[in-house]
């Protein structure tokens, strides 16, 4: 392929990708968006392989790389469950941070790739490689731990040395210092030694960073790391001369930064304070230690819930964690159309932080074919509960926890969250009274108006369902 035709193959690819990102943008333009974004990723691909940069003899490499991380990818894909996406997702950052690292000191070691630059050409060569390595390192072991916390293999608590401030303060001058030795040296042999303290620092910095974040700020480090990722893809682009994967590289850390604007708004959190950590101390799910249930609470059962429903106008289902965990939504959507068939008007209320990924909820509820326009965001109809008859918590709880309104001591203090408790009657429907991710008791278990539907999610809808036909 002429370098003329990569070209413009890579100027198609990147229209595709914006195009991708409007279209995901929206659920209902979502399955177009991830279609532009294959087209455009396959397009990438084939023009690099084929391009002017790849010589005949490095085809058997690319042609046995692509299969085994294809036949790993089709085998992950068939096996990890939507609950284990993000940390699936963490796991793809990793790799993403990994493959900057092995570059970098790949194309450093490279004598063709080196022995064209001369004078300052050189010296930005050598940045590029410094820089891409070591947002590469972080971006690797700070996902690998956030993949640790977020699969449960390593606790959800904070941990937070004496100093910390001060440790990375040092670390980052030490980069910087290194950085200027890396960069005046004559040749491989001896700047591999700051190369290589950098690497140790900045996967040192990784791990500290994303140890020090409590589990009630996992959403913004996901998204946070989603970003490095990004830059991390960037820095590779600057290294090998690839336009294409500086453009996309700068798009995912971008967008990435931008949802981890929206994390932190979503959850009344400055950037700076979760990235210095130490915010939700809880040991993560189920039944956080330390956490008693404080009060008296009221059970109901599938045949109640039914006759709350059937007498209902208005009726809010507010999804979280435990509805991806029970794979209920297809129940729900069963649900909703019967009831919708009665004419109730059932809405969803879904919270930004609900589940464990961004858009978890409006994957799944996607997934079970429920109306676009009857999932709403919090702000959306948070002032709506007073004139609810029902609001129905399907396997939620750290969302819809009055405490961080009312308790500025809880670690979830100034969260917003779904105001379920002001309608009428509240259902949450869970297995026991266990917290959830942040570890924090939930007082809207004990509200007068509310009812504890105990019980695996879809096992109990499912015999709501059969009480409401049954009436
Ligand atoms: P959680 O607060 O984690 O609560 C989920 C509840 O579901 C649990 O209390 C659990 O209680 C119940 N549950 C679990 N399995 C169930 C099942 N099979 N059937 C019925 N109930 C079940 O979830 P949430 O309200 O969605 O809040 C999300 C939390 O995760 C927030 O703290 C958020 O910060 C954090 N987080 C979010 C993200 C993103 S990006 N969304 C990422 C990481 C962390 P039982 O055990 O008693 O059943």
């Amino acid at each position: 392929m002429s370098a003329t035709l990569a070209t413009v193959s890579y100027i198609g690819a990147t229209i595709l990708f914006i195009l991708s990102l409007g279209g995901l943008s929206n659920p209902e333009t979502s399955r177009r968006g991830n279609l532009y974004g294959i087209i455009g990723m396959t397009i990438a691909v084939l023009a690099t392989v084929f391009g002017p940069q790849v010589t005949p003899t490095g085809y058997a490499w690319i042609v046995g790389a692509m299969v085994v991380g294809a036949a790993i990818g089709l085998y992950a894909a068939r096996i990890v469950k939507m609950t284990q996406m993000p940390e699936l997702v963490a796991l793809m950052h990793s790799l993403v941070g990994i493959a900057a690292v092995f570059i970098g000191f790949a194309n450093y070691i490279d004598p063709a790739a080196t022995s064209q630059f001369k004078g300052a050409e050189k010296t930005i060569h050598e940045l590029e490689i410094y820089i891409g390595v070591l947002i590469g390192a972080v971006t690797f072991s700070g996902s690998v731990i956030a993949f640790g916390k977020l699969s449960g293999k390593i606790g959800g608590k904070p941990v937070l040395l004496p100093a910390r401030h001060w440790i990375n303060l040092i670390g980052l001058l030490v980069v910087i210092y290194f950085g200027g030795v890396f960069i005046n040296t004559h040749s491989v042999a001896e700047g591999m030694t700051p190369l290589i303290v950098m690497t140790v620092i900045a996967l040192l910095f990784g791990i500290h960073m994303v140890m020090a974040i409590g589990g009630a700020d996992m959403p913004v480090v996901i998204s946070m790391l989603n970003s490095y990722s990004g830059w991390a893809a960037a820095a590779t682009g600057f290294m090998l001369n690839n336009n294409l994967l500086i453009v996309t590289g700068a798009l995912v850390g971008s967008s990435g930064a931008i949802l981890s604007y929206i994390m932190c708004r979503a959850m009344n959190r400055h950037f700076i304070a979760v990235i210095a950590g130490g915010f939700g101390t809880g040991e993560g799910a189920p039944a956080a230690a330390g956490v008693q249930p404080a009060g008296e609470v009221s059970p109901i059962l599938a045949p109640e819930t039914a006759e709350l429903l059937r007498g209902a106008k208005n009726v809010i289902i507010v999804p979280g964690y435990g509805m991806a965990v029970a794979q209920a939504q297809h129940s729900v959507y069963e649900i909703t159309k019967f009831l919708r068939d009665k004419g109730v008007n059932v809405r969803f209320g879904i919270h930004p932080v609900a589940g464990r990924m961004p858009g978890h909820m409006n994957v799944l509820l996607a997934e079970a074919k429920v109306p676009y326009d009857i999932v709403l965001e919090m702000d959306e109809l948070n002032g709506d509960f007073p004139d609810t008859d029902v609001s129905m918590v399907i396997g939620a709880n750290d969302i819809v926890n009055p405490a961080a309104q009312d308790d500025p001591t809880s670690p979830i203090a100034g969260m917003p969250v779904l105001e379920v408790w002001k309608a009428k009657t509240s259902i949450v429907m869970k297995r026991s009274m266990a917290s959830g991710y942040a570890g924090v008791d939930n007082p809207l278990f004990y509200k007068e108006n509310n009812r504890m539907l105990f019980g695996e999610a879809k096992k109990t809808l499912d015999e709501v369902m059969v009480a409401l036909k049954a009436a």
